[in-house]
């Protein structure tokens, strides 16, 4: 459930109207929605109820600040994947203690960040990663919480693109050497592990493969304790699903999923971690964009809109859906038109929805893409030099602008002519040629 609904005609988020916050703030925005990140936050909590359980946002997803800080307030921590992330999760209010740091390739520098942060726990997908880690700590005079990401080998049935725990895939130590790397991670100085971690992909709309690997996770935990090693942490990654509107079926929600979880894991007496993305943001963010022009081609009519991929990847990227509805529905029920909505990026890629049915649209006319708030602005692009686009957060009848647009001026006030390119240098040449 989400808190985009509309009064009468007109879609509002919360209390705020759309258009009004448009002709507020220009198109396209994303507008996030506090009630609806609260709300998500509260249910996927509510059904880990009565485990040890901490819910760590991954930040990847929505990186705003206002966002973060909006989450962590009804106590979530984070999963951050850079050093940027952990510093966006620090300056929102995130506890260091609720900080768990992924990824495969953190540098030396990210690291040393972690460290001093003293955060919860780094969760390792590698030996040379290992080895870094355990040097660095020795260098500082500390210890590192380590946790070990496993690769399952568990296919999560989703996008070839956002699968992780597969054999082939880059992430995590394989399972099956699990037990030999824990040792070693045991014996090397500056390092504690506490656990192990694992993330099997994005969007899964099926729960059985969380059950494959929370089942193979139990297994490898009783192996490893039986080997004498303390395991207090099992990090069980997010990847829950939510409904864009073109699936089969029903998706499992928190409750299949944390069910899957107690059954797995939860007699363990372990400490878990969640890293929840999508789940928590993608249904309290709607990007809004404006019709700019509606063109008859040859076989097909264009929407074309003031939001391009550079705002809005998925679709070009994942050929994922995002329903596209009118911010102001008709007086009255005229006969629907059908068209693609496309945006002004010089790529075919550049489309957000094809053969879709809307209301007869005119220029100026304003459109929301929903499920919008994951991976939509943490994955957007100056491409084409085109700006980056506001990011606005609404709680009840009052909003606030969370992130500025920036300019694609802000592209050229970080390059640099060399010499012999400035335009000055050219006039010097010209003159030594004796032209
Ligand atoms: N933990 C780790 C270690 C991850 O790599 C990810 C996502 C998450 C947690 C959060 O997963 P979620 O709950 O959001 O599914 N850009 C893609 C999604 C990439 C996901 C990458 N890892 C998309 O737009 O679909």
């Amino acid at each position: 459930m989400d808190h985009f609904q509309y009064h009468g005609r007109v879609l509002h988020a919360e209390a705020v109207s759309l258009p009004d916050l448009a002709e507020a703030v220009g198109t396209p925005f994303y507008v996030y929605s506090s009630a609806t990140l609260r709300r998500h936050y509260q249910v996927f909590t509510a059904a880990l109820a009565g485990l040890d359980a901490l819910t760590c946002f991954a930040v990847k997803a929505n990186g705003n600040l206002a966002v973060i800080a909006t989450l962590a307030r009804q106590g979530a921590g984070a999963d951050v994947v850079s050093g940027g992330e952990l510093e966006s999760a620090l300056a929102a209010g995130v506890p260091a203690e609720r900080i768990v740091f992924s990824g495969v390739g953190k540098s030396a520098r990210e690291l040393k960040a972690a460290l001093a942060a003293d955060i919860l726990q780094i969760n390792v997908e590698s030996v040379p990663e290992m080895e870094a880690l355990s040097c660095i700590a020795c260098s500082v005079g500390t210890t590192a919480r380590v946790a070990l990401r496993i690769n399952p080998d568990i296919d999560a049935h989703t996008h070839a693109k956002i699968t992780t725990g597969v054999r082939e895939a880059k992430f995590g130590i394989e399972w099956t050497a699990a037990h030999q790397v824990y040792a070693r991670a045991a014996a090397l100085p500056g390092l504690q592990p506490v656990g192990i971690a694992v993330h099997i992909g994005s969007q899964l709309t099926e729960i059985e493969p969380f059950a494959a690997a929370f089942q193979r996770l139990r297994d490898l935990i009783v192996m490893l304790r039986r080997d004498g090693h303390t395991i207090t942490t099992l990090d069980l990654g997010g990847g829950l699903g939510v409904p864009y509107g073109d699936e089969e079926g029903p998706i499992p929600g928190p409750d299949a999923y944390a069910a899957v979880i107690r059954r797995a894991v939860g007699d363990l007496g372990c400490r878990l971690i969640l890293e929840p993305g999508r789940l928590l943001v993608a249904n309290a963010g709607l990007l809004v964009t404006r019709v700019l022009y509606i063109k008859e081609g040859a076989t097909r009519t264009f929407v074309i809109v003031d939001a391009g991929m550079n705002d809005l990847m998925r679709p070009a990227m994942y050929g994922a859906h995002h329903a596209v509805v009118p911010v102001v529905n008709p007086e009255v029920n005229d006969k629907p038109m059908v068209a693609d909505v496309v945006g002004p990026i010089c790529e075919t890629s550049d489309t957000f929805a094809s053969g879709c049915t809307l209301p007869p649209l005119r220029a100026g006319d304003l459109l929301a893409i929903r499920t919008a708030g994951a991976y939509g602005s943490s994955m957007a692009s100056f491409y084409n030099a085109r700006p980056l686009c506001p990011e606005v957060l609404v709680a009840d009848s009052t909003h606030a602008v969370v992130r500025e647009r920036i300019p694609w001026q802000a592209l050229l006030s970080w390059q640099r002519l060399p010499a012999w390119l400035a335009p000055a240098a050219d006039e010097g040449q010209g003159q030594a040629d004796g032209r």
